[in-house]
C-alpha cells in the first residue's frame, strides 16, 4: 500500500475505494489475523461483547467476531469494502452494523466493550493520530479494551506509517490507557515484507 516519498512533493491522499475496486490491497492477510486466536485464548473475545472495527476494509475479522457471538460494528470510508462486508455477512446469515463513513467521527449510542485495531492507525496520516486517540477513548467504555496491532516499520513515509512502541506509549498515555506488562506479541505481516505488528491490549481508563 506504499505511496513513494517523492522528494519534497507531498503524496496524494490515498483513494481507498479505488484500491478496493482495483483489487489492489497488499495489506490484506488473506485469512484471519493470528491475533484473533491469541486474543481469544486470553479470553478477550467473549460472546455478547460489543466490538468496534474501524477501517475494516475487506478483513475477515468482523465476520469471525460475529461468528464468535460478539456484537460487531465496522466502519470504513470505502463503500466498496463495506458492500463486500455486507455480502459476507448476508452469505453467513449473520448481522452487524456495517457503515460507510469516517471511523474517527463515528460515535456509538453506547460505548463499546472492545476495539479491534488492525492496519487502520498505520493507514491514516500521523498528523491526525491525536484525533484517533481521542476518538478511541470516546468510543470505548471505561474498562473497555483496545486490541491494538501496531505496525512496526523503520522507514519514513507511508501508508503504512510506522507505529513504533515508544510513539504509541506517547500517543496512548498511562493516564488514559493502562498498558500490559511484558513484551508485546509480534505478528509478522505476510504481505508487507514481513513487517511485524505488535499486539497490545490497552485498557481504557
Ligand atoms: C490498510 S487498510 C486495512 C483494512 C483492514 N483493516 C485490513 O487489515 O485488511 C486501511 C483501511 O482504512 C480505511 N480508512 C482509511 N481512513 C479511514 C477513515 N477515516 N475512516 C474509516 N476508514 C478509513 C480504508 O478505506 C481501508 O479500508
Amino acid at each position: 500500500m506504499t505511496i513513494p516519498d517523492a522528494g519534497g512533493t507531498p503524496p496524494a491522499p490515498m483513494d481507498w475505494d479505488a484500491r478496493f475496486r482495483a483489487d489492489d490491497a497488499p495489506w490484506e492477510r488473506k485469512g484471519l489475523h493470528p491475533a484473533f486466536a491469541h486474543w481469544q485464548s486470553l479470553g478477550q473475545l467473549q460472546a455478547a461483547k460489543s466490538i468496534y472495527v474501524p477501517g475494516c476494509g475487506r478483513g475477515e475479522e468482523p465476520l469471525a467476531l460475529a461468528r464468535a457471538g460478539l456484537r460487531v460494528t465496522a466502519v470504513d470510508l470505502s463503500p466498496t469494502a463495506i458492500d463486500w462486508q455486507k455480502a459476507r455477512f448476508a452469505g453467513a446469515g449473520l448481522s452487524a452494523h456495517l457503515e460507510a463513513g469516517d471511523a474517527l467521527a463515528f460515535r456509538p449510542e453506547a460505548p463499546f466493550d472492545l476495539y479491534w485495531e488492525q492496519t487502520f492507525l498505520c493507514a491514516i496520516s500521523p498528523k491526525i493520530r491525536e484525533t484517533y486517540e481521542a476518538a478511541a477513548h470516546a468510543q470505548l467504555r471505561a474498562g473497555g479494551v483496545l486490541l491494538a496491532l501496531f505496525m512496526q516499520k523503520e522507514e519514513m513515509g507511508g501508508p503504512p506509517y510506522g507505529c513504533g512502541l515508544p510513539a504509541m506509549r506517547a500517543l496512548f498515555p498511562d493516564t488514559r490507557w493502562q498498558w500490559p506488562d511484558g513484551e508485546p506479541m509480534a505478528f509478522p505481516h505476510p504481505g508487507l515484507n514481513a513487517k511485524a505488528e505488535r499486539g497490545v491490549a490497552l485498557v481504557r481508563r
